[in-house]
């Protein structure tokens, strides 16, 4: 075990679907270059499928496995596994499972005491509801880690991203930086929206994701902040 705190942050995005996979995978591979033990964490998977081995697993959690470096037992990369695609809350009751947060956090401790970075991808957009109770945000916060945004370029996109990190900083939790994701290769005028999201997010943008016909997560271009390196 390392004797410094592993590096951690937690992936939000401006809506489910923006490319929060892609760009943790990217990040993954940017702090490979850096740390020897990184690794991902899908911490509430809906949707699984044959993982190849007899058993299920989630398609965002293979993604991260395959650009992680270090392995590790399936409970602690997705301690939660829902079967049906839908927002967490209700593939959990129609699953008869809860979601609990304490259990999701003890998971990331078992897994940040074995690695150098832990790159935690939430599910869909930040107040995405996990329980009746809580929601993603309330696990950003149990998890205490600075928050990476990802904003999937698209039109309505500035709100969202807007909306976001007022909502990631009301809760006291810091936006580490931003990535943007250009989802929508027939976006209008993309530069000027990339301009006003510079200029009001207040954040660094860590990777400008050009739109990948065929996505590879090792092409995405990032530009670590020190305290990652
Ligand atoms: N820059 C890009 N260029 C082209 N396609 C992209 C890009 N980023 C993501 N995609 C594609 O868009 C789809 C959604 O991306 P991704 O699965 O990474 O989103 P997500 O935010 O992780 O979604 P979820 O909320 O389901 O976890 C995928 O098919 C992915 O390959
Ligand atoms: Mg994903």
């Amino acid at each position: 075990m390392n004797d410094r705190h592993p590096i951690g942050c937690f992936v939000t995005g401006t809506d489910t679907g923006v490319g929060k996979t892609l760009a943790s995978c990217g990040l993954l591979h940017a702090l490979a270059r850096h740390h020897a033990r990184v690794v991902g964490m899908k911490a509430v998977a809906a949707g699984a499928e044959p993982d190849g081995q007899g058993g299920w697993a989630n398609e965002d959690t293979l993604a991260l496995r395959a650009a992680s470096t270090l392995a590790v037992p399936p409970e602690l990369d997705n301690p939660v596994l829902l079967p049906d695609p839908m927002s967490p809350h209700i593939a959990a009751q129609r699953a008869g499972r809860s979601v609990e947060i304490a259990h999701i956090v003890d998971s990331y401790r078992r897994l940040a005491a074995q690695a150098d970075a832990v790159v935690v991808e939430g599910a869909g957009g930040f107040l995405v509801p996990l329980s009746e109770q809580h929601t993603g945000a309330d696990l950003a916060c149990a998890l205490d880690l600075p928050v990476v945004m990802v904003v999937g370029l698209r039109l309505g996109c500035l709100s969202h991203a807007a909306l976001t990190a007022e909502a990631i900083r009301a809760r006291g939790l810091r936006l580490a930086g931003w990535i943007a994701s250009r989802v929508d290769p027939a976006m209008l005028v993309p530069e000027e929206n990339m301009a006003w999201l510079r200029q009001h997010l207040q954040a660094p943008l860590l990777a400008d994701i050009a739109f990948q016909a065929h996505p590879d997560a090792r092409a995405t271009g990032y530009v670590l902040p020190q305290e990652w390196q």
